[in-house]
């Protein structure tokens, strides 16, 4: 079956295969097309042809990730389906071989995603690479003291939020491991145009912002879901994001949420895994908190990819990259730290450490430590060479994907 980038005349087809396989309706989303062609290059979308149809697809959004201490290029996979009719034939395979040759032409050292089932990618060389929580609270049963929350709160219609959420995204997003660089049309077709189809019953979205002084220093956005029991007011603040460039903002935004008339519950489905409200609240057992997989990553140019965060401490490690399953000798990378910038080279010597190309992944942007890693096999070697790898990889935030793709 051919497998090639698809034609501009292409996309709807394209889209239809998508949405069918999702158990989607295509007469729900119209805007759906255009949005595909401001934001997905053609280029790198990909698709499986049988007689004329598309059977499977597999599309890559260009990404700029921040990465501990700087920024790296990644090829973020999407829209990957393979019609029922045609499963476990091998499509998923030929089309992440094709996916990640796309990656390699186009110079990114990391491809990365967000798994609808987390069985999938993990013999692709994925690792966890970021975690989210799934949160939930009473704001009646808990509270958030004055003195943690500082800032001035005030809500803002959406030709306001467009103007200033991006500033305050863009202060944040260096700061925070596995945040993405959003152009204009991510902001656009991503952030504020609303899909009336996915609000299953919730308001429009609204827009809260911190300020101190003049100076905007976090917003949330959010939507009211409205609900009486027995007469009583219980409705729901959903959060769809909260963005804070520091925690006295971030208590602020907290608070404000908490203490909504009538939206006694506050939840949010994708929270960072650090979040300081169990910090800032009076009873951190009314807080639900579910850890989920988010972000997942390949790092596929180990060479590359290691010198494009900077290190918590200097040292230096040879590793051997594991792809299992992949006959021969596994290649080995020196990394070399200094001042916490990283040098890394193909070697010949004795590798230190043997890790998995996927706990690479999950290591990357400092979701977990080499020694939890180790202690199941993810990565084999010598106690001070693991203990060196926790040194130098260490996050003080723990990575976040704010939004999946
Ligand atoms: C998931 C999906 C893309 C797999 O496509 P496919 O062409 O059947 O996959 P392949 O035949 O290439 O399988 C490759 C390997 O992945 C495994 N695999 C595929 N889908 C899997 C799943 N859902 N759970 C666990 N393993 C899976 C296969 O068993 C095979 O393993 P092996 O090579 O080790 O034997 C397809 O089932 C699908 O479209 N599902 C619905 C949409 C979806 O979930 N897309 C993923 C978006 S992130």
């Amino acid at each position: 079956m051919e497998i090639r980038a698809i034609t501009e005349d292409e996309v709807k087809a394209f889209r239809l295969a998508l949405i069918e396989t999702f158990g989607g309706d295509p007469e729900a989303d119209p805007q759906g097309d255009e949005r595909f062609r401001a934001l997905v290059d053609r280029g790198r979308s990909f698709a499986a042809f049988e007689r004329g149809q598309v059977i499977a697809t597999a599309a890559a959004y260009d990404f700029e990730m921040t990465v501990p201490g700087g920024s790296a290029r990644m090829g973020g996979l999407t829209m990957v389906t393979v019609r029922p009719t045609h499963r476990r034939q091998g499509l998923l395979r030929r089309l992440i071989a094709v996916h990640l040759d796309d990656v390699r032409r186009r110079g990114e050292a990391i491809s990365g995603l967000w798994a609808s089932d987390a069985a999938i990618y993990g013999r692709f060389g994925y690792g966890i690479a970021a975690e989210s929580e799934e949160l939930s609270f009473d704001g009646r049963a808990l509270a958030i003291a004055d003195a943690a929350a500082t800032d001035g709160v005030e809500q803002i219609d959406e030709a306001t939020a467009t103007e200033t959420l991006p500033g305050i995204y863009d202060q944040a997003r260096p700061g925070r491991p596995g945040m993405l660089g959003r152009s204009a049309a991510w902001w656009l077709h991503r952030r504020f145009r609303d899909r009336a189809e996915l609000r299953n019953g919730a308001s429009p979205r609204r827009y809260v912002v911190t300020r101190r002084g003049e100076r905007p220093t976090g917003y949330a956005v959010f939507r009211h879901k409205p609900c009486w029991t027995h007469h009583i007011p219980t409705g729901t603040v959903e959060i769809e994001e909260l963005v804070a460039v520091d925690a006295p903002s971030e208590a602020t935004l907290w608070r404000h949420l908490s203490r909504i008339d009538l939206f006694p519950n506050v939840s949010w489905w994708n929270a960072p895994v650090d979040s300081g409200l169990p910090w800032i609240v009076s009873d951190t057992r009314q807080l639900h908190r579910r850890r989920n997989d988010a972000l997942w990553l390949r790092i596929d140019d180990v060479a590359a990819a290691l010198p494009q965060r900077r290190y918590a401490a200097d040292g230096a490690l040879r590793l051997a990259v594991i792809d299992p399953g992949t006959p021969g000798p596994a290649p080995a990378f020196e990394l070399q730290v200094e001042g916490g910038a990283g040098r890394c080279a193909p070697t010949d010597s004795v590798p230190d450490l043997a890790i998995d190309r996927a706990a690479l992944g999950s290591l990357y942007l400092g979701a977990f430590s080499a020694a939890q890693l180790a202690r199941f096999g993810r990565i084999r070697g010598t106690a001070i060479s693991i203990a060196t790898m926790d040194r130098l990889f260490r996050s003080d935030l723990a990575p976040w994907s704010a939004e999946i793709f």
